[in-house]
């Protein structure tokens, strides 16, 4: 990653230091003698969270991209009492602006610390971990970085760009002993883990076919967009050019800009790699494919005109081959796959979504009143997305969708977009994570970034 002098520590210096008891942090740490006291928040390592001292303090958390998923994810975060947000990031002033307000609200403070460059925010040595919600070609220089600078780490899938980035990323995490928990919140959802628990357990017998259905198109863009399609100067409020990054810079278009710039493989993967880190995550779960992958991937694609604003299929279908006989389709816009994930065994089938469970056999709805003998399989088990997270980072314990797990979810997805745009089918030899005697294919494992930008 290009090198820039980090900013000396930019502690905070709160303008209002008074909590919602009327007491300032000061006077309450003079009164309960919690700690010397220090011109800034206490970070959670300095008091012993990567090590025995017992964790009663609360962490101290740093936001990197303040729009959707970045704003939804703090607002996780806040109602969580062993966390604390003292910095917010984003290219975006307005979006930026927005969030810290909201944090500020929360706490009843001034104590946000806004930053436009998330490098001088990871330099702070007073934050503990940080949540990461950028534009997909971002995550890997923010969260390589990240793992250098010892933070823990909340990053959203897809873990990122390219395989390449991702190995990069999951090296980072093991090299520097971070914690790591991915954005595939659906791990954490009751449903989800059930399906995923009934078929590891073998009550659909052998597992022969997993059906994984996601949207197609660009989510209405084409409509809610349709009248910011044209290149225009970037806003006052926006550093465009260090939106755009390590990708390739083309013009500013408002309506490929926040939220959509994902149906452009400039900076996202389509409704395919938006969506594997979910519903292909769970299937991988179930077929206990967490270390594995597939070995065979066609597909085809149907993309819009070329020199259009997007240029990501809108309908897709990934065809793979898996270790044990498994066969998997991913499809979006196929009405022969439904949405969500369905696993197809000898002996029956579970099919799990946002808003559906269903099974060939009801008697497995009430999962946790079946008898003990056929659950012998238990499945990590959370809760909560965010709180699993902290938990880790106290525990020092992996959290339920570790890097690892992440890049195994998503490697289907990004060797499906590789065949879809090379035009064919791709072999994948999953111990050294290479495509087997194609080129042309193995050359968009990793992408080309723009100078002065370098993935270190
Ligand atoms: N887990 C989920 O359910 C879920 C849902 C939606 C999105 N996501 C993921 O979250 C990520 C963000 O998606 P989104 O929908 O929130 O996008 P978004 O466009 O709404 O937000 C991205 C934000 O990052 C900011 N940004 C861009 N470059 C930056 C930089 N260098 N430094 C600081 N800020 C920068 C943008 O200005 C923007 O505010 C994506 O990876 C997406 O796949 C996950």
């Amino acid at each position: 990653m290009k090198k820039i002098p980090i900013a000396p520590s930019p502690h905070t210096s709160p303008k209002s230091n008074h909590r919602r008891d009327g007491m300032s942090r000061r006077s309450f740490i003079a009164k309960t003698g919690a700690a010397l006291v220090l011109p800034t928040f206490i970070p959670g390592h300095a008091l012993g969270l990567d090590g025995a001292v017992a964790p009663s303090k609360r962490i101290t958390l740093g936001i990197i991209g303040c729009g959707n998923m970045g704003t939804g994810n703090t607002k996780s975060f806040l109602n969580e009492s062993d966390c604390q947000v003292v910095a917010a990031c984003d290219v975006d002033k307005n979006r930026l602006n927005n969030l810290v307000k909201v944090v500020n609200e929360q706490y009843d403070n001034q104590d946000c610390k806004a930053y436009h460059d998330f490098r001088e925010l990871l330099g702070r040595k007073d934050i503990d971990a940080v949540m990461i919600a950028l534009p997909d070609h971002w995550h890997a220089m923010a969260s390589v970085e990240a793992a250098r600078q010892k933070k823990d780490i909340y990053g959203e899938k897809p873990l990122a760009h390219t395989i390449g980035e991702q190995q990069a990323i999951v090296r980072a995490v093991r090299e520097n002993d971070r914690i790591w928990q991915t954005g595939s919140w659906q791990r954490s959802v009751r449903n989800f883990h059930k399906a995923a628990e009934i078929v590891r357990n073998g009550l659909i017998g052998t597992i022969k076919r997993v059906e994984v259905g996601l949207p197609r198109d660009y989510n209405g863009a084409e409509t809610s967009e349709k009248d910011r399609m044209l290149p225009v100067p970037p806003p006052p409020e926006l550093d465009y050019d260090l939106w755009v990054g390590p990708a390739k810079m083309i013009p500013y278009i408002p309506g490929r800009l926040h939220r959509h710039w994902r149906w452009n493989y400039n900076f996202g993967g389509g409704q395919l790699m938006d969506w594997c880190g979910h519903h292909v995550d769970i299937a991988h779960w179930g077929c206990d494919f967490d270390s594995s992958g597939p070995s065979e991937i066609e597909a085809h694609g149907e993309f819009p005109p070329p020199g259009g604003v997007w240029d990501a299929a809108k309908v897709f279908r990934v065809e793979l081959k898996y270790p044990r006989g498994i066969e998997m389709t991913i499809a979006g816009g196929h009405p022969d796959i439904d949405g969500g994930t369905k696993w197809i065994g000898t002996d029956g089938w579970v099919h799990v979504d946002r808003a559906k469970f269903d099974v060939s056999n009801p008697a497995w709805k009430p999962w946790k009143q079946m008898p003990e003998e056929l659950r012998k399989i238990k499945l990590y088990e959370s809760t909560g997305h965010h709180a699993n997270f902290l938990a880790s980072v106290k525990s020092r314990k992996p959290t339920i969708t570790p890097a690892e797990t992440a890049h195994h979810s998503t490697i289907p997805g990004h060797l499906g977009l590789i065949s879809m745009l090379v035009g064919r089918k791709l072999s994948w030899d999953v111990k050294t994570e290479t495509i087997l005697n194609d080129p042309e294919a193995s050359k968009l494992l990793t992408r080309d970034y723009r100078q002065p930008w370098k993935l270190s």
